[in-house]
């Protein structure tokens, strides 16, 4: 024995690390059945969870026992393949089990020389995700923990170019007497890249707000409008996926506009920029390569376990003179890839592990097949929903998005609140085009056509009941 007498992993601890395995794998197993709603809400979770610090520590395996019993009530079936709510991708399990290995080898992740093989392979994967949505191939790219990161880092990457092109050095002289950044965007964008614009000091009540059309494309004529006005270089914040709708932003017409007004193009493509992997979708999305910037997370389509995205830049030294820690004035960049130097953060966990693992084993046949069989799921609930007993589809179905609306904005709520709690299948609420809808994203692995059909029905009794 090389060190003390207290072995690394104690038999208590095996047995707990045991528990949370056959936990892990049992809940897992039993999603296909189990009801995809918690079973407690916030008040009664916190009755059970225990809430008291306690004085003296307990053993790891009796903590683990515990945690389950009271923890696993108030656990919602995300990963379920009959949750449809907000965009959450169902975490595969092989990227699960890619994930334990990443906890157990506990790697801080910032470093290739202290951490060699997780840097490899997230070099990899960043290569294999320009690759698979046909970004430029020498791009800069961080692992981030999801799309809201990814677009803030991108922003903060903007922000600094394009006071760079107006003379002033930001990471010295801050944003205070900076010269103006005029930032567009469009009222049909996301809150996160909205938030990006708050974080990075570009003030969001400054931003120009552009109306869209019905699917939430922004419109071609306003950004030329907004860019006639700009007199300095513009930031004009894109999206490839619409929340509620799935659609995209024109591309093709206003990138080249912009950047013959000197600006940069920021792309939201949490989702929707998967559709650049595909064939058939590529074209819902035609230009997208040609921005300066995009955000795309892998705990969405990909299917990721949580924590996990892409920051991604046209000019891998716009991201990491933004976010190295050394700032702008790295002494060279050179071949040398170090994870700390294209994100916010230092140490962090080995978040690309799992998404490789996936990628291994989906390949690239199987990320098309997943993303096209979501978007055919998706047309086949709207052809059962749309037009029946008052029941309209309020969205042209491009991608994975369905917003359901039922006769008034009251039968909507009602009939989603009586489909969450049937606890059979789980689409969330929001609002579109001035009415409330039910919304259906379709983007779990496991998702196939039976659980759809389950959808369907359950909208339409509920709506069927309700009415009477
Ligand atoms: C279009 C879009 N952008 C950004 C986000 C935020 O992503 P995240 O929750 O991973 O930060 C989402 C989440 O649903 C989204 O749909």
């Amino acid at each position: 024995m090389l060190s003390n007498a207290r072995p690394p992993l104690t038999d208590d601890e095996r047995r707990a690390l045991e528990r949370a395995a056959r936990e892990a794998i049992e809940f897992r197993a039993g999603l296909a059945e189990a009801s995809v709603t918690p079973a407690c809400r916030p008040a009664e979770a916190a009755a059970r969870i225990a809430a008291e610090l306690p004085e003296t520590g307990q053993p790891a395996d009796a903590v683990l026992a515990e945690l389950i019993e009271q923890a696993t009530p108030g656990v919602h079936g995300h990963t379920s393949p009959r949750f449809f709510g907000y965009v959450c991708g169902g975490s595969m399990p092989v990227g699960a089990a890619a994930d334990v290995l990443v906890t157990a080898w506990g790697q801080n992740s910032a470093s290739s020389w202290e951490s060699p093989s997780v840097a490899v392979i997230e070099q990899i994967l960043c290569g294999w995700c320009l690759d698979l949505l046909d970004l430029p191939r020498e791009a800069g790219v961080g692992i981030v923990s999801g799309a809201t990161v990814a677009n803030t880092q991108a922003i903060i990457a903007a922000r600094d170019v394009l006071l760079r092109r107006q003379g002033w050095d930001c990471d010295r002289d801050g944003l205070f007497g900076a010269p103006a950044i005029p930032v567009i965007h469009s009222d049909a964008a996301h809150s996160a890249p909205l938030a990006g614009i708050r974080y990075a000091g570009l003030g969001l009540g400054r931003a120009v707000k552009l109306a869209c059309d019905d699917q939430g494309r922004i419109r071609v004529e306003a950004v030329q409008a907004a860019l006639a006005a700009c007199d300095q270089p513009p930031l004009v914040i894109l999206q490839a996926g619409q929340i509620n709708t799935g659609a995209s932003d024109p591309f093709a017409d206003i990138i080249p506009l912009v950047h013959a007004a000197g600006g940069w193009v920021h792309v939201d493509g949490a989702f929707g920029l998967w559709a650049n992997a595909v064939p058939e979708l590529k074209p819902s999305v035609a230009g997208v390569d040609q921005a300066d910037s995009w955000a795309v997370d892998l705990h969405k389509w990909l299917n990721a376990p949580y924590d996990a995205g892409l920051c991604i830049t046209r000019n891998r030294a716009d991201l990491v003179t933004a976010m190295s820690a050394r700032g702008a004035y790295l002494p060279d960049l050179g071949e040398t890839w170090e994870p700390s130097e294209s994100t916010l953060e230092l140490s962090r966990r080995a978040r690309g592990v799992p998404s490789y693992a996936i990628l291994r084993h989906l390949g690239r046949e199987g990320l098309k097949e997943m993303v096209s069989r979501h978007c055919r799921l998706a047309r086949h609930l709207a052809a059962r929903l749309d037009g029946q007993d008052g029941i309209t589809v309020l969205n042209d179905v491009v991608m994975n998005q369905v917003a359901i609306a039922c006769e008034n904005d009251e039968r909507t709520q009602q009939v989603l609140a009586r489909v969450q709690q049937n606890a059979r299948v789980y689409p969330s609420h929001g609002t579109w085009l001035g009415r409330q809808i039910i919304r259906a994203s379709i983007i779990n692995h496991a998702t196939e056509r039976a659980d759809i059909d389950l959808l369907a029905d359950e909208i339409l009794a509920a709506n069927t009941d309700l009415r009477g």
